[in-house]
């Protein structure tokens, strides 16, 4: 199927704000996270059927650093994904990765590694 976007201004967010002072974003903003370790985005995503779903996760880091987050899928740690600089804050890519849902409700958290925080983020595909 189609993916489906859900964008992270929409999500449940810790320790981040919503904003939309970097251009390029799909929707209306994205998630500055709070720089500390622990500040996350958390989606709620339906998935049809269970089994591996790929996760596209928008964003833009306009440090010379990697950006960690750690993605959990119903509370059990998944992955650890670096987030490479883009170049600026207004540069945006998609990381790529595949995730195991159930059938149903999921949640999906992306949690900061570093106390630098986690890269801007735009949006999941799911
Ligand atoms: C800047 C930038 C933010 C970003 C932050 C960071 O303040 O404007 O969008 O989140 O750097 O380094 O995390
Ligand atoms: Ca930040």
């Amino acid at each position: 199927a189609a993916p489906v976007r859900y964008e992270a201004e929409s999500a449940t967010i810790s320790q981040g704000a919503t904003e939309s002072n970097h251009t390029g974003f799909s929707g209306t903003g994205f998630v500055n996270y709070t720089n500390v370790v622990g500040s996350y985005v958390e989606f709620t995503v339906n998935a049809p059927a269970a089994g591996p779903a790929a996760l596209a996760l928008g964003f833009a880091n306009g440090t010379s650093g990697n950006r960690p987050l750690n993605i959990s899928v119903n509370g059990v740690s998944a992955a650890d994904l670096d987030f490479q600089p883009t170049g600026a804050w207004t540069t945006w890519s998609a990381m790529n990765t595949t995730v195991t849902l159930k059938a149903g409700s999921n949640t999906i958290r992306a949690s900061a590694g570093t106390a630098e925080g986690g890269p801007n983020l735009d949006y999941i595909d799911v």
